[in-house]
């Protein structure tokens, strides 16, 4: 496994590169989440293929100083997560050789970004957009794989991708939970015992809306068993149509039953994807 820390450093390290090359975009505080992520890429790649894992805390994605500064930064941590899972290069660059201090060009999706966590977290998705598409750029990959915990993330990206018709083939992979539902997040560690006990709510208060059919049964039911826990502070809660992200007023199409939460100053997501009658999968 070899480690870039800069552009120069990756674009040397991949010009002999043979076969597919498959990336999977971190911020790292690796958990089973990202490594599921990663053996999907190593078998998207195949064997003579490279998997590279970028490792990138990215400022301009961060709308609260806060949790920029609280993010976890194991690195060490990470690369042996990602040798021991035959990962071939990982790019981890410092903030200085992605950004120029006087950087002006953004990339900016204007209709998927409008609701959910686009709406209360200013500029999140732009910066997302931009850091995702200069990986790509400096990477050269075929394949990117992405999670869908972030479903949001993974549906503007690839709405990107075929409004500027970069040549990527974006997969998606399912949210990795712990055993008692919640979602994986390097998030998770931050929340305190009681919290950490009371979060698995949010999964099946989800889960609970979802077996409704109209829409202000589905989301009754969702915001009623999350707000049961003193603990939690609903950020947003909505039911959007499963691919243009945009607020639906009747089930005929799947749809994303979506939800942010605080416990304390720790916001965890997750979605359920509900499906109408005569529907079984997007
Ligand atoms: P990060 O939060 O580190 O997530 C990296 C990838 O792991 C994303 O595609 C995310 O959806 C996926 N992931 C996280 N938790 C998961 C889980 N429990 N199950 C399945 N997949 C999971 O998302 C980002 O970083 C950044 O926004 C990034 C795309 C790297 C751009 O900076």
């Amino acid at each position: 496994m070899t480690v870039a820390d800069s552009g120069g450093a990756l674009r040397e390290v991949l010009k002999n590169s043979a076969g597919t090359k498959v990336l999977v975009p971190t911020m790292g505080a690796l958990h089973e989440g990202h490594l599921e992520l990663i053996r999907k890429a190593r078998v998207l790649a195949g064997p003579g293929g490279t998997v590279i894992v970028s490792i990138f805390v990215n400022p301009i994605q961060f709308d609260r100083a806060a949790d920029l500064a609280a993010y976890p930064r194991p690195l060490e941590t990470d690369l042996a997560a990602c040798e021991a899972e035959g990962v071939d290069v990982v790019f981890a660059p410092e903030t200085g050789s992605m950004y120029f201090p006087d950087r002006s060009v953004t990339v900016t999706e204007s209709l998927l970004s409008s609701g959910l966590c686009g709406a209360t977290r200013p500029g999140h998705f732009d910066g997302v957009c931009t850091v995702v598409l200069k990986l790509f750029l400096l990477t050269g990959c075929d394949l990117a794989v992405f999670g869908e915990k972030d479903f949001q993330q993974f549906a503007i990206i690839r709405r990107m991708v075929r409004d500027l018709d970069v040549p990527v083939k974006i997969v998606g992979s399912p949210t990795i939970r712990e055993k008692d539902g919640l979602a994986m997040s390097s998030r998770n560690v931050r929340l305190t015992l009681e919290q950490r006990a009371d979060a698995p709510r949010i999964r099946w208060a989800l889960l609970a809306g979802a077996k409704f059919d109209t829409v202000s049964e589905i989301l009754e039911t969702a915001r009623t068993g999350i707000q049961a826990s003193p603990l939690t502070r609903i950020d947003y809660l909505s039911l959007v149509d499963a691919e243009t992200l945009q607020p639906i007023t009747e089930l005929s199409r799947p749809a994303l039953l979506a939800t942010a939460v605080f416990y304390g100053e720790v916001r965890l997501i997750d979605n359920v994807i509900v499906y109408p009658a005569g529907f079984d999968s997007l």
